[in-house]
C-alpha cells in the first residue's frame, strides 16, 4: 500500500469540500515569495547570465509557455546560455552547438532526476515510477527492449491492426474529427495493448478510463505541484488520485492473471514468466505507457495532419503500402473465410516485420520530418556528478539544465526554411547532434522501434482505409504551437481532419 488510509480520507475531503482555491493560492505566493527573497548568490565570472527582473516572474511562463519563455530568455539576456531560479532550483537554459555535445554526452547530468522537478507528468510512486533503484530501472528497461526483440513485436502486428481497426470501425463511413482526440484514441489502444494485458487491453470501459486518468495527471501539472510537491493543493491531490487508481488498475490486472494461472499471450505474461519482481511489473506498466502514450499519441496526430495537408505525399506513402501488400499476399490456402482475407487490416498483418520497418522511407522520412517540426520537447536533467562546464559556463552540482529542441531542429542554419514541412531533407550528418527527434548520445528513446512500428500501421490502415483532408478556420493549414508542451496542439476548433471511407472493408 503506497498510501494510508488517513491520506485517502483526506484526499477525498479536500475535493469534495470546494477547498477555496484563492485560500492555498494565497499561501503558495507566500511561500514563493519567502523561498526566492533567501536565494542571494554572488556573481561569478564563468557563471552563465542571469534572466532580468524578479525570479518570481519566471515560474508561471516555464510552465505554461514555455518555448516564449525561453526564446525571451536568450533574447533578453543576449547570450546563448541563461539561469534562472526556480524557488531554490538553479536552472540553466542552453543552446549552441557546444552546448549541446556536452548536454547529450556528460556522463554527470541525469535525465529522471531533471524530469521529476521540470515536468511532474509522471505518476510518481516512490519506489514504483521514481526515486527507482537503478537495478529497478536495468530491469524495466531490459523487459522494454525484450518486447522489441523481433519475435515479440512480429507477435503485436496483427493485435495493433485489430485495436486500430475497430476504433476506426466506430468513426463510420464519413465526418470530421480533431486528431488529438482520436488519432491519439487509437494509439493510447495500440500502446495499451503492446505494454501491458488482454484484461486491460481488451476492455475498453478500463482503457477510456485510464486514458482520462493519464491526461488528469498531465493537465493538473501546476508549478505548485511540482515545485511545492509537499503541499497539499487540490491540484496535487486529484493528481494522487488519479495515480492512486492507475495502480490500482494495474494491480487488479495482475492479481487477475496470477489467480487465474491461464497462461496469455501478451506482455504482461512475458514479465511474470520472466519472474520479475512486482516492483517491476507495476513500474514497467505504469511508467512506460504514460511515456509511450504520449509520444507516440502526439506524433500519430500529426503525421495524419501531415499526410492530410500534402497530398501528394499521402498519394506516396499509400503507393508504398500497397506495393506491401502486393508483395505479401496472404497465403490463401490457410485463410478459410474470403471475406476475412480481404479486410484491410488482415491482409497487412501478413507484412512482416522486417517490411514494416525497411520498405516504407516516405512514412520513415515523414515521421523524422514530424518529429523535427512538431515535436516541442525540451530536454532536462540534473547536474548528479562534480561541477562541470559547458561552452565555457560552470554547471555547478546539483544545477537543472534545459536544453531545447527547437534549438537544433528549427536553427535555419542547419535546416533552411525551417518551419518547413519537407520529408525531403537529407538527414542532418554535418553538425554533431543536429538530429534528436529520439534522443542522442547517453539517452535515447527506449521504445523507438516499438513507436515507429506503431505509427507505421496506424498510418497505413487509415492511408488506405479512409480519404482525408485538412481543413482550417482560415484557410493556412494549422501549425504545431510549440508552447502546448504535450502535443504542440493548435487551438481547439481551428481545424479538422475530414475523411471519408475508401470502398476497402477496414
Ligand atoms: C513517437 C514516439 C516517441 C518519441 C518521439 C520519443 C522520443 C524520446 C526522446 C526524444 C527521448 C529522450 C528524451 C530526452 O533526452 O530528454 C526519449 C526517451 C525515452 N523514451 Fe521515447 N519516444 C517515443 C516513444 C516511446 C515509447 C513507445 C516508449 C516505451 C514503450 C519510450 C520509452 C522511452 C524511455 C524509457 C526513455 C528514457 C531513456 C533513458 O532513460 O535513457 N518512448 N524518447
Ligand atoms: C502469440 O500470438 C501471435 C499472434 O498474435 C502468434 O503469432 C504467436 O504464435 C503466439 N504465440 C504463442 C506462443 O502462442
Ligand atoms: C530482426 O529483424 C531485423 C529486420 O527487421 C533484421 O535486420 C535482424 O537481423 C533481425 N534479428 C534477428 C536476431 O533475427
Amino acid at each position: 500500500m503506497p498510501y494510508s488510509i488517513g491520506l485517502q480520507a483526506a484526499t477525498l475531503a479536500f475535493l469534495h469540500a470546494g477547498f477555496p482555491t484563492q485560500f492555498t493560492i494565497a499561501i503558495i505566493a507566500f511561500l514563493l515569495i519567502v523561498y526566492t527573497i533567501s536565494f542571494f548568490k554572488d556573481e561569478e565570472p564563468d557563471a552563465p547570465a542571469k534572466l532580468p527582473g524578479s525570479s518570481l516572474a519566471a515560474i508561471h511562463p516555464f510552465f505554461r509557455r514555455r518555448f516564449d519563455f525561453l526564446n525571451w530568455g536568450f533574447h533578453a539576456t543576449g547570450t546563448n546560455m541563461f539561469q534562472f531560479q526556480l524557488l531554490r532550483n538553479q536552472v540553466i537554459v542552453t543552446s549552441g552547438e557546444k552546448a549541446r555535445e556536452a548536454f547529450f554526452s556528460a556522463r554527470g547530468l541525469d535525465l529522471t532526476e531533471g524530469f521529476k522537478i521540470l515536468s511532474g507528468a509522471l505518476p510518481m510512486l516512490k519506489g514504483v515510477t521514481s526515486d527507482l533503484q537503478s537495478r529497478t530501472r536495468g530491469s524495466i528497461y531490459k523487459r522494454l527492449a525484450a518486447v522489441q526483440r523481433n519475435g515479440s513485436l512480429s507477435d503485436l502486428i496483427p493485435a495493433i491492426l485489430e485495436d486500430s481497426r475497430r476504433i476506426m470501425e466506430g468513426w463510420g463511413s464519413f465526418g470530421s474529427f480533431d486528431p488529438f482526440d482520436r488519432v491519439y484514441e487509437v494509439v493510447f489502444q495500440t500502446t495499451v495493448r503492446s505494454l501491458t494485458c488482454s484484461e486491460i487491453a481488451d476492455d475498453p470501459v478500463i482503457v477510456a478510463r485510464l486514458k482520462v486518468l493519464y491526461d488528469r495527471l498531465d493537465h493538473g501539472t501546476t508549478p505548485a505541484t511540482v515545485l511545492l510537491p509537499w503541499f497539499p493543493s487540490p491540484a496535487l491531490l486529484k493528481k494522487l488520485w488519479a495515480t492512486k487508481e492507475i495502480y490500482e488498475i494495474v494491480t487488479r490486472a495482475i492479481d487477475a492473471r496470477e489467480r487465474s494461472g491461464v497462461w496469455q499471450n501478451d506482455t504482461l505474461q512475458m514479465l511474470l514468466d520472466a519472474k520479475e519482481e512486482r516492483l517491476v511489473i507495476v513500474g514497467f506498466i505504469m511508467g512506460l505507457l504514460i511515456a509511450g502514450a504520449r509520444a507516440t499519441g502526439t506524433t500519430a496526430s500529426w503525421l495524419i495532419m501531415y499526410l492530410g495537408i500534402h497530398q501528394d505525399w499521402r498519394a506516396k506513402a499509400a503507393t508504398e503500402v500497397d506495393a506491401l501488400l502486393a508483395a505479401y499476399p496472404p497465403p490463401s490456402a490457410t485463410e478459410p473465410t474470403p471475406v476475412q482475407a480481404q479486410s484491410l487490416s488482415s491482409q497487412l498483418s501478413h507484412i512482416p516485420l522486417e517490411a514494416w520497418e525497411s520498405s516504407l522511407p516516405t512514412l520513415d522520412a515523414m515521421i523524422r520530418e514530424t518529429l523535427r517540426v512538431a515535436q516541442p520537447h525540451a530536454a532536462m536533467r540534473r547536474n548528479l556528478g562534480p561541477d562541470m562546464h559547458m561552452d565555457g559556463k560552470r554547471i555547478p552540482t546539483g544545477a537543472y539544465v534545459v536544453y531545447p529542441f527547437a534549438d537544433v531542429h528549427l536553427d535555419p542554419e542547419i535546416y533552411a526554411d525551417p518551419s518547413k514541412f519537407d520529408p525531403t531533407r537529407p538527414e542532418e550528418t554535418k553538425v554533431p547532434f543536429g538530429y534528436v527527434g529520439w534522443g542522442g548520445g547517453k539517452t535515447v528513446c527506449l521504445g523507438t522501434r516499438l513507436a515507429k512500428l506503431e505509427l507505421k500501421m496506424v498510418a497505413a490502415l487509415f492511408l488506405l482505409g479512409f480519404k482525408h483532408s485538412v481543413q482550417s478556420e482560415s484557410g493556412a493549414p494549422p501549425e504545431p504551437n510549440w508552447n502546448d508542451l504535450h502535443m504542440a496542439r493548435p487551438p481547439k476548433g481551428s481545424f479538422c481532419v475530414q475523411y471519408e471511407r475508401t470502398g476497402v472493408p477496414l
